[in-house]
């Protein structure tokens, strides 16, 4: 490794990259302790009633099955924050799938096989799960996901895109759709004989699973440890705690053993959370020269009767383009449905999707190239708002990417390249993701040996967390990256927020530099040789980042797609995608395109190939495993590049960086859609872009 320091923005090399690949990087079920049992979940088979009985005799009386958990003998909880993890508390059952009863025994074979013999009676009344325009549950929540105002009008958007010489009024909609991260979700819990829990759990952010965990048993915060060292994928699906980390708990604590739940996948769609459902009608009011007078964006999703649950998906069409007149609207129904959860860039994911999409239909009604219409409705302030823009990127995303995709080469008729029995087309989408942060502690240690150490509760996801901690860490000290260590991925770090909402390296790193430039003063300030134990100081930045900023703030992007339409089968094959980006400074250019492409390729498999369908019958998800959900495969993807425009934000933190896990999904499923309309002719507004719904 370099022995001098590589600026911020270097490639660096993942530090625990080689663990992962030799398989000496231990996820959360590969922990054993001494006396571990193993356990497995057995799923309601009814949609919606009430357990009436429960035959576990057959069960228990298999080798090496311990005991059978129910609501009947399973200890009671406090209620959680989610009502989603109170699991085994009563004979409830709100949608198929939901975790009945639990087997614990030896081995896990003969847990699986316990929960093969157990069996359920149930009360079955008739189920709700099919999400309509006209559904009488429809109600106008208060607010939506990320707290935002669940309706917004701005001017009178009915009378302006009445008089709109130019109108476009459509409907997308887009299915339930799966994280399916490779890990699925796992927990091993213990107990101390002196009360303390220790979990191993595959999560995005231990201190909610801990804080969650110390509610539902009555604990104090300091008697649990939750610890995910490392974790194989979340995508949301793992932003907060999951039944699996309760359930596995309530079974240590029943057992008085360490017991392990892995979450069989075909388990995983119907407890750990999907992305809702969205209809969504968009429209798109203008002038002749590409003007926009009036936009409205209204969403209809589902929740479960859990818990309430809205995709925020109309909010990025509040930041995107000018228009004097706007409605943002979401309406909700409480199905009986599995409940959803997050979802990579949720709400901007679905939405800008709806909003792209109708935005090159505007393009082409006018007659306008959909770049030129984009670039003319760049507003200088945040729409909704009023406020300045923090840096706003997006028209140089469009004109670099325009220029390195050699966009203007198009024909823009539709349907007129051909290549044999291939149509091909071209098409173009933007990108925008929310800037947010958390406050977090961190502390930086000198040691007397010339190293340092930095210990903070953050969590690699898969993203290279700990490589660009150590970065930020190695830039202020002015060390080579190989002199600093990370701790990270447990609770009885220094306090952080979760890996989500693209904020974890603006909030983890923040306080990192913090402590870093505090230990920097420190060791200036300081006479003498350190202590054989060195020193270490503490930073925590909850005041700065509290403090509500002036400015919106927000990354933007820009995607290219071209794509070969197969006029024999209707199967869509993606030739290429490019991606521009303006997420502030760059911190890593090896993990950053790795996220931006890792997003874009989810992207691709929204547009293309995922989606979770509700059976009417059964109640549940018939895609629950990776043969039925198409997530893309290598062949899926020839082609695909991400490159980003420096952006000097001083309105950000120390780092001037905003997040980049979630904005490359955001806009690729539109990108394609409006290539394959260009290559066929064909305007699709529901996805997936199946060979079905081409032909
Ligand atoms: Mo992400 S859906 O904010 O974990």
């Amino acid at each position: 490794m370099s022995q001098v320091p590589q600026p911020l923005g270097s490639p660096v090399v993942r530090r625990e990259g080689r663990d992962k690949v030799t398989g000496a990087a231990r996820y959360a079920a590969e922990h054993t302790p001494p006396g571990c049992l193993y356990a497995w979940p057995v799923p309601a088979t009814v949609v919606r009633g009430r357990i009436t009985a429960i035959h576990a005799g057959e069960a228990l009386a298999l080798p090496g099955v311990h005991t059978v958990l129910t609501h009947e003998n399973a200890p009671k909880l406090r209620q959680p924050d989610d009502p989603v993890l109170a699991v085994l508390q009563d004979d409830r059952v709100p949608h198929r799938g939901r975790q009945v009863a639990l087997v614990v025994a030896d081995t896990f074979e003969a847990a699986r096989a316990g929960a093969e013999a157990v069996r359920i009676e149930y009360e079955s009344n008739g189920h709700d799960v099919r999400l309509t325009e006209d559904h009488p549950g429809l109600y106008t929540p208060q607010t939506v996901n990320g707290g935002y105002p669940a309706v917004r009008e701005r001017g009178d958007f009915d009378r302006a895109f009445a008089v709109s010489p130019v109108q476009v009024d459509v409907t997308y909609t887009v299915g339930p759709l799966h994280n399916h991260p490779m890990e699925p979700h796992a927990s091993t819990a213990h107990w101390a004989d002196d009360g303390q829990l220790t979990v191993y759990d595959s999560s995005q952010g231990t201190g909610t699973v801990r804080d969650t965990l110390a509610t539902v048993f009555g604990l104090r915060p300091e008697q649990v440890t939750v610890v995910s060292e490392h974790v194989g994928g979340g995508f949301g699906s793992k932003g907060t705690a999951r039944p699996q980390a309760v359930l596995a708990a309530m079974a240590a604590r029943h057992t008085g053993r360490p017991v392990k739940l892995a979450l069989p996948r075909r388990e995983l769609p119907a407890v750990v959370g999907h992305r809702a459902p969205t209809v969504q009608r968009v429209r798109l009011g203008a002038e002749f020269d590409g003007t926009l007078t009036s936009l409205a964006h209204e969403i209809i999703t589902h929740t479960s009767t859990v818990k309430e649950f809205v995709e925020q998906a109309a909010v990025p069409a509040r930041t995107m383009y000018s228009s004097g007149h706007s409605r943002t609207v979401h309406r909700v129904a409480a199905l009986d449905v599995p409940s959803p959860s997050w979802m990579r860039a949720p709400g901007e994911a679905p939405g800008m999707y709806a909003l792209e999409s109708a935005m090159d239909e505007l393009a082409v009604a006018l007659g306008i190239d959909p770049v030129d219409l984009r670039l003319r409705n760049d507003p200088a302030y945040e729409p909704d708002s009023g406020r300045p823009f923090s840096s706003r990127g997006l028209a140089a995303c469009l004109e670099e990417g325009a220029a390195r995709f050699g966009w203007y080469d198009r024909d823009p008729r539709p349907a007129v390249r051909t290549e044999g029995p291939l149509l091909i087309g071209t098409g173009v989408a933007s990108a925008t993701y929310p800037v947010y942060v958390g406050g977090s502690t961190a502390s930086a240690h000198a040691a007397a040996d010339g190293t340092y150490r930095i210990r903070i509760n953050a969590t690699d996801i898969g993203t290279g967390a700990r490589t660009v901690l150590a970065q930020i860490a190695a830039s202020v000290l002015d060390t080579p990256v190989a002199d600093v260590r990370i701790d990270i991925g447990s609770s009885a770090l220094p306090e952080a927020p979760l890996a989500g909402g693209s904020a974890g390296t603006a909030s983890w790193g923040w306080s990192v530099h913090k402590a870093s430039t505090a230990l920097v003063r420190h060791l200036r300030e300081r006479t003498g040789p350190l202590p054989d134990e060195g020193v270490t100081v503490t930073a925590d930045t909850g005041e700065e980042t509290a403090v509500e900023s002036p400015y919106a703030r927000h990354a933007f992007g820009a995607h290219f797609a071209e794509v070969a339409v197969d006029t024999r089968t209707g199967e869509v094959r993606m030739r290429r995608m490019l991606g521009v980006f303006a997420a502030g400074r760059i911190l890593n250019s090896r993990t950053a395109r790795s996220q931006f492409i890792g997003g874009m390729i989810m992207g691709l498999g929204m547009a293309l190939t995922e989606c979770s369908t509700i059976d009417p019958v059964f109640g549940d998800f018939t895609q629950n495993d990776l043969a039925s959900y198409h997530v893309p495969v290598c062949a899926d993807v020839p082609q695909i590049e991400a490159h980003w425009i420096d952006e000097d934000d001083p309105h950000l933190n120390p780092m001037g960086s905003k997040g980049i896990g979630e904005i490359g999904i955001v806009g690729a499923a539109a990108a394609l859609g409006n290539a394959v309309r260009h290559a066929t002719g064909a305007r699709l507004r529901s996805l997936p872009l199946t060979p079905d719904k081409l032909l």
